[in-house]
């Protein structure tokens, strides 16, 4: 199991920008408040925009991983050499961020051979110079015949998306005529939405993303899974290790259940203790992207004007990424020493994948200490000379140690996240599954971009943000 270490968030560490120890007690506030939130999320499980508890039990899990394993079978005898993920937000960072973890940085430049898979691109904008660059990637390693599209979006509706989608569809069209369809894996609503509809239409293969499943929380579902399957990742361990975090995040004493404690202490820090900015900060290179995941988990779902009553209450706090030991040079000087408004937690890893020994034989004085050492243990330790530093500088900080970093540990890193993240909308009140701040955003692209029925949006956004003479032009 994954193991968290919060004494650096308690007062005898960082004196009064910590908890007291009293706040862990069995009987304080917010223990009762962490069991009531247990309870209730207990009974919600599985039910409304909760179901995504249920991913890692059957029968979901049973169905999606078969649906899976049956597309990932299919889609080898066609020897794809490459893989093109077209989706943003929660329908993009999960699959970034298990590749990422779980292969080789350098797994797009390796030759076919030493490869479990075709090359992964995952394209999360609609920034044409990168959206181009990757299909002149695509065409010079076997063309766009031998690249395998797997479009992913819930409603079919997102711009950025269904933009990419049209090209790759029209692309593919010329190139291969009617049997084009044979490049797409569609993951989308099973019912209803725009893209289900076009995939009927156009008989692509599909997998689901269940109802109740919301984007950030879809990572374990067929929108995580599938490319994850595709590049030999191995999804029932990944699973395994989510389900295993699941049972202990549903132990009813805050101590004993990790993502009530790292909610509640973190609900109370950001609120209470004034330290809305949480970072997170693995020292692994392989896990910095699920810290881009953990933001958008953090920052969409708890960053609130109102609460589930109605009431303003500007509620979240900000998360924000940062790697060690290289941020150490970059950040650190601002955590030790500018306002003391974060939470750091740290990301650690016991036992790395392969380890480097530094020669011995330079002879210099001032490096000596260098020699016949391992890269893994100068890196911890400076993980622990951070974690020291934040100490004296009074800078509560936690450390999440992965044994080693492997499809079943980032399972539990996921879901402990994900359900940390049901309990903080609890603690602070707020509706962790919605997100209506971006649908403004939204409609004024609609607007802007000529879509029918949002005429009067265009004319909103032009008006409000018409010329003036408050602009520098060199
Ligand atoms: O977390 C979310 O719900 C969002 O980030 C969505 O995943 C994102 O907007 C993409 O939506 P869709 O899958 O409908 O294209």
């Amino acid at each position: 199991m994954l193991h968290i270490d919060f004494a650096n968030c308690l007062e005898d560490r960082v004196a009064e920008h910590g908890l007291e120890e009293g706040f862990f007690d069995g009987n304080s506030p917010a223990s009762a408040a962490a069991t009531v939130a247990t309870r209730k999320l207990a009974q919600t499980r599985g039910t409304g925009w909760e179901r995504w508890r249920e991913l890692t039990n059957d029968p979901m899990r049973g169905e999606h991983v078969r649906g899976v394993k049956a597309a990932v079978s299919a889609c080898k005898q066609r020897n794809f050499e490459n893989m093109v993920v077209l989706g943003i937000g929660g329908s993009a960072l999960g699959n970034i961020a298990v590749q990422s973890a779980l292969n080789s940085p350098t797994w797009n430049m390796m030759a076919g051979g030493k490869r479990n898979g075709p090359r992964l691109f995952v394209i999360d904008n609609v920034d044409p110079a990168y959206f181009g660059s990757i299909m002149d990637l695509c065409e010079a390693n076997g063309g766009v015949e031998k690249t395998l599209f797997n479009v992913i979006s819930k409603s079919g509706e997102t711009a950025e998306t269904a933009a990419q989608f049209m090209i790759i569809r029209e692309m593919l069209k010329k190139r291969l005529g009617s049997a084009y369809g044979g490049n797409i894996v569609a993951v989308t609503d099973p019912a209803k939405g725009t893209m289900r509809k076009i995939c009927d239409a156009e008989k692509f293969l599909t997998l689901p993303v269940p109802d109740g499943v919301g984007g950030r929380f879809s990572v374990l579902s067929p929108v995580g899974l599938f490319s994850a399957a595709m590049c030999g990742i191995d999804i029932d361990a990944m699973l395994e290790g989510a389900k295993d975090m699941d049972a202990a995040c549903s132990r009813e004493k805050m101590l004993e259940n990790p993502a009530a404690l790292l909610a509640s202490m973190l609900v109370e820090m950001g609120t209470a203790k004034g330290k809305p900015n949480h970072v997170m900060m693995p020292y692994a290179n392989n896990l910095y992207l699920l810290a881009d995941w953990f933001r958008q988990l953090w920052a969409e779902s708890l960053g609130k004007e109102k609460d589930t009553q109605g009431r303003e209450v500007f509620a979240g706090f900000t998360p924000i990424k940062a790697l060690g030991a290289t941020d150490q040079h970059s950040q650190i000087q601002l955590y030790r020493e500018g306002p003391n408004d974060k939470v750091i937690g740290l990301v650690a890893v016991e036992k790395f994948s392969r380890e480097v020994e530094i020669p011995t034989g330079l002879g210099v004085d001032a490096l000596q200490y260098l020699e016949g050492k391992k890269m893994g243990d100068l890196l911890n330790a400076e993980r622990r000379a951070t974690e020291y530093a934040l100490v004296e500088s009074l800078r509560p900080n936690f450390t999440i140690t992965f044994p080693q970093v492997d499809e079943y540990h980032v399972g539990q890193f996921i879901n402990l996240w994900q359900i940390a993240t049901a309990y903080a909308g609890l603690l602070l009140g707020v509706d962790a599954y919605n997100q209506p701040a971006v649908e403004t955003g939204k409609q004024a692209t609609f607007g802007l971009m000529g879509r029918k029925g949002y005429e009067e949006h265009e004319k909103v956004v032009r008006e409000t943000l018409q010329g003036t003479k408050w602009a520098w032009r060199g």
